[in-house]
């Protein structure tokens, strides 16, 4: 059952079922709060919420979908950034019991799939939220026993909304049992146990509520249906393969770059190769911001990984091109812009060698001068600190010219150290504002900051990037990015709306969370590429959200009253703003 044919019935299973057919939706969403398309949902959210649908109230897609979130566990057997989403919708047509019948006989009778080997999960209420019991009730009516359905809570049995707000609802979830057998957890062994034994493959959502964006719930006058299955996992339990690397989709790019015995580290070339691909044929570049930024991340840890395995790094593009050839007749995008996309992978591929050939002659140079030319710890250290490569580089090289580096204990000792004295001066540069201006009156001007940053962006357009900021106890100063003055009235909208949120009083949240999770989610960022690996992300309701190291007041109610004094330019295309609160 290889992927083509998989997607093929999937289509034609729905379409008998009077589902009109829909192409995926671009990769760059409409929807402005979330960077990239990450479900089959997205393209239909306006018809969730009674909004006439032009397909008809039951459609099925296959969704091109971009997940930054499970970055860091790809290299596993399951997770991937980029990946195609069956799923079937009903916008207030049929609900919980057909969903149920036709997922179940989809699996078992088209995929042949083994119905003893299915598990399922549903919602088993929370707060006001009550248990799904009909699901619970139609699971059973399909003939699965009750010893494979379980019920979890609102982490793993609800879904959505996307963005900052929008449909959401109870789910129920299809698990694989790939192993048949438990692990340690014995009976616990169950659907979402960590130990690899299940693979969620399914994901049908009963949107029967909508999430306004203060986070409070209502029942939607007319209930939906989306669900979600990934081709590479279903593809995983039809071809019987162990994981998403194995199968069809993935085999011809795990040849190309079979040498190695790191088998993560080819993985995420891939992975990361599939995703970059599909990104560029979408006329997204390599830049500093945004989706630009992600893609930029992919390539880096592309060429990175070629050069840790020991690969060269033309493979690269023997990747690319199979991809281009295996996607290409589903998604034509990626035959008409091969040339396009060549072009951007020469570029980078030939500005990473740069920098490597460079990196690699200061490298050869230390270890020959080294005592017995034996690379140290101290040395990787200087390496990684006065030049900017990477531990892991440095022991790539090493591995080619059969050594090891000496003393790697004092590698990773440096690097303690030199995380402690930089702390403090981070914290001025990752936006916060730290030392002497830590005052009460400069705290409330930082907050004010992000309140104008967010104003900017509503009064001017999304496109307004921050250039800068300085704040003392007397005013903030903010720059950024435009290229003309702004009127008399954009100023007075701009002073308007900062001190409405004010009033408001909104409530500044902390949340921790891995720097891609938090770009994912739209929040504003500086100076992103030197971000610690995990941030803090700060939002004044749901108005404003910035990663920022703080501190910050705790509500906006006691600010007092916004101004701007000044407006200036200071130079190409940069706006600068001065502020005070009075
Ligand atoms: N929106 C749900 C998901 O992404 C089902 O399609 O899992």
């Amino acid at each position: 059952m290889d992927s083509t044919r998989l997607r093929k019935i999937f289509l034609e299973f729905f379409e008998k079922r009077g589902h009109k057919v829909v192409p995926s939706s671009s990769l760059i969403p409409s929807d402005q709060s979330v960077l990239f398309t990450t479900a089959g949902m997205q393209q239909f959210k306006p018809y969730f919420l009674g909004e006439k649908s032009p397909y008809g109230n039951r459609v099925v897609s296959i969704q091109k979908s971009v997940r930054t979130s499970d970055i860091d566990k790809v290299g596993d057997e399951s997770h991937l950034t980029f990946f195609e989403m069956l799923g079937n919708f009903s916008f207030g047509g049929y609900f919980k019991k057909e969903t149920i019948e036709m997922a179940t006989e989809f699996l078992t009778k088209k995929c042949q799939l083994p119905k003893k080997k299915l598990w399922f999960t549903f919602f088993s209420g929370q707060g006001d939220l009550p248990e799904d019991a009909d699901s619970r009730k139609f699971l059973l009516e399909t003939g699965i026993p009750g010893q494979r359905i379980f019920s979890f809570n609102k982490e793993t049995n609800w879904w959505g909304p996307t963005g900052n707000e929008g449909p959401c609802g109870p789910t129920v979830e299809i698990h694989f049992d790939l192993t048949g057998k438990p692990c340690d957890w014995g009976e616990k062994c169950l659907p979402n146990c960590q130990c690899g034994r299940f693979v969620e493959i399914w994901n049908l959502v009963f949107n029967e509520y909508y999430q306004n964006q203060a986070g409070e719930l209502s029942p939607l006058k007319q209930k939906g249906v989306d669900t979600g299955m990934g081709l590479e996992r279903l593809a995983v339990v039809c071809q019987k393969k162990a994981s998403v690397f194995e199968t069809d989709l993935f085999e011809p790019m795990m040849g190309i770059i079979a040498e190695g015995d790191d088998l993560e580290r080819r993985r995420i070339i891939a992975d990361h190769t599939r995703s970059a691909v599909f990104l560029m044929s979408e006329g997204i570049m390599p830049l500093k911001v945004e989706r630009g930024y992600i893609l930029r991340r992919l390539l880096r840890k592309i060429f990175n990984n070629i050069e840790i395995l020991g690969l060269e790094q033309d493979k690269i593009y023997e990747l690319v091109r199979t991809v281009v050839e295996n996607y290409k007749d589903i998604y034509p995008e990626l035959g008409h812009n091969e040339e396009k996309i060549m072009t951007i992978i020469q570029r980078e591929s030939e500005k990473f060698e740069k920098a490597n050939r460079a990196g690699r002659k200061i490298y050869d140079k230390m270890k020959e001068s080294a005592q017995g030319g034996e690379l140290t710890g101290a040395m990787a250290f200087e390496l990684y600190s006065t030049h900017s490569i990477p531990l892991e580089i440095t022991q790539g090289w090493e591995r080619r010219d059969g050594a090891e580096i000496k003393n790697i204990e004092d590698y990773y000792k440096l690097r303690k150290e030199h995380q402690e004295i930089s702390r403090a001066g981070a914290e001025k540069k990752f936006g916060g504002i730290g030392g002497e201006a830590s005052s009460p009156e400069a705290i409330k001007l930082h907050t004010a900051t992000h309140l104008l940053h967010a104003s900017l962006r509503k009064v001017l357009g999304e496109n307004i990037r921050q250039m800068g900021s300085d704040i003392t106890p007397e005013r903030l100063r903010f720059d950024f990015s435009l290229d003309r003055k702004l009127s008399e009235g954009e100023i007075e909208e701009i002073e308007k709306m900062v001190n409405e949120k004010i009033k408001e009083n909104l409530p500044i949240n902390k949340e921790e969370m891995p720097l891609e999770r938090a770009l994912g989610s739209g929040a504003l960022a500086f100076f992103r590429e030197k971000y610690p690996e995990t941030v803090s992300v700060y939002s004044a309701g749901d108005f404003s959200k910035e990663i920022c190291v703080g501190p910050h007041v705790e509500s906006t109610g006691g600010l007092g009253n916004f101004k701007i004094i000044k407006q200036e330019s200071i130079g190409s295309g940069i706006r600068r703003i001065k502020a005070v609160l009075d």
